[in-house]
């Protein structure tokens, strides 16, 4: 059995191989969105190394635009972007069909908008993300803060328990609850549905807006779904 520190080395080992494997995705004159979390955190550490091939970076929260910035990346409002060459961030959950759920770091409006102003979407995982059926990870839904009540009534009716994350305050000032035991046999219907509700900001079901590519990160190496 491997010892606790091996383990905590192999899956960082993991999040670097597909942070590497997604480097090669940055091509000439690239105008870049950046996600949000610990394995998009080693992709941004990579960045230096391809400077010359970006024009323009797109951040999907204050915590991304920070690291950026201290290696000297200026972040540029996504309004003067216009459109982006490639978005690269994490998840919290990937099936076979490249369907997600995120939002774990609460910056899922971000990068929601971030995906949907982007050609193509490259996300990036270690192999723990991969689940047959989306919904063990509880799917976070961001909301406007006087809706919060009535946004989880409507969640208990589809059959979720939504739970307030205590203390979060999303970059947009909203908050955040996270819908436990929800069953999401159809995630496109399901990405439609929550978003319909009044009051809901974003749902972390990334379905009608997934990824081209999911680079899978293992100790060993990387390969995409
Ligand atoms: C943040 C996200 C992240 O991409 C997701 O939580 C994965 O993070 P990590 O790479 O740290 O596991 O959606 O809102």
């Amino acid at each position: 059995m491997r010892s606790k520190k091996t383990d905590k080395e192999a899956a960082l080992a993991a999040k670097r191989h597909a942070a590497r494997a997604a480097i090669e995705h940055i091509r000439h004159d690239c105008r870049l969105g950046v996600g949000t979390g610990s394995t998009t955190n080693e992709f941004i550490a990579l960045l230096p190394e391809v400077r010359d091939r970006i024009t323009a970076v797109a951040s999907s929260s204050q915590a991304t635009t920070n690291l950026l910035n201290g290696l000297g990346f200026e972040v540029s409002p996504l309004s003067q972007c216009g459109t982006l060459d490639l978005y690269v961030d994490g998840a919290d959950e990937t099936d076979d069909h490249r369907r997600l759920i995120k939002g774990g770091g609460a910056a899922l409006t971000g990068e929601k908008i971030l995906v949907a102003s982007s050609r193509r979407f490259v996300c990036i995982v270690d192999e723990s993300k991969r689940v047959k059926l989306l919904g063990k990870f509880p799917l976070p839904v961001e909301v406007i803060p006087m809706a919060r009540s009535s946004v989880a009534r409507k969640l208990v009716q589809l059959g979720g328990q939504p739970q307030y994350r205590e203390g979060v305050v999303t970059d947009y000032g909203n908050e955040i609850l996270d819908v436990h035991n929800l069953k999401i046999l159809d995630p496109e219907e399901m990405e439609t549905e929550i978003n319909q509700v009044p009051g809901v900001v974003t749902v972390g079901l990334f379905a009608r807006h997934r990824p081209e590519v999911v680079i899978v990160g293992t100790p060993e190496g990387a390969y995409s779904l």
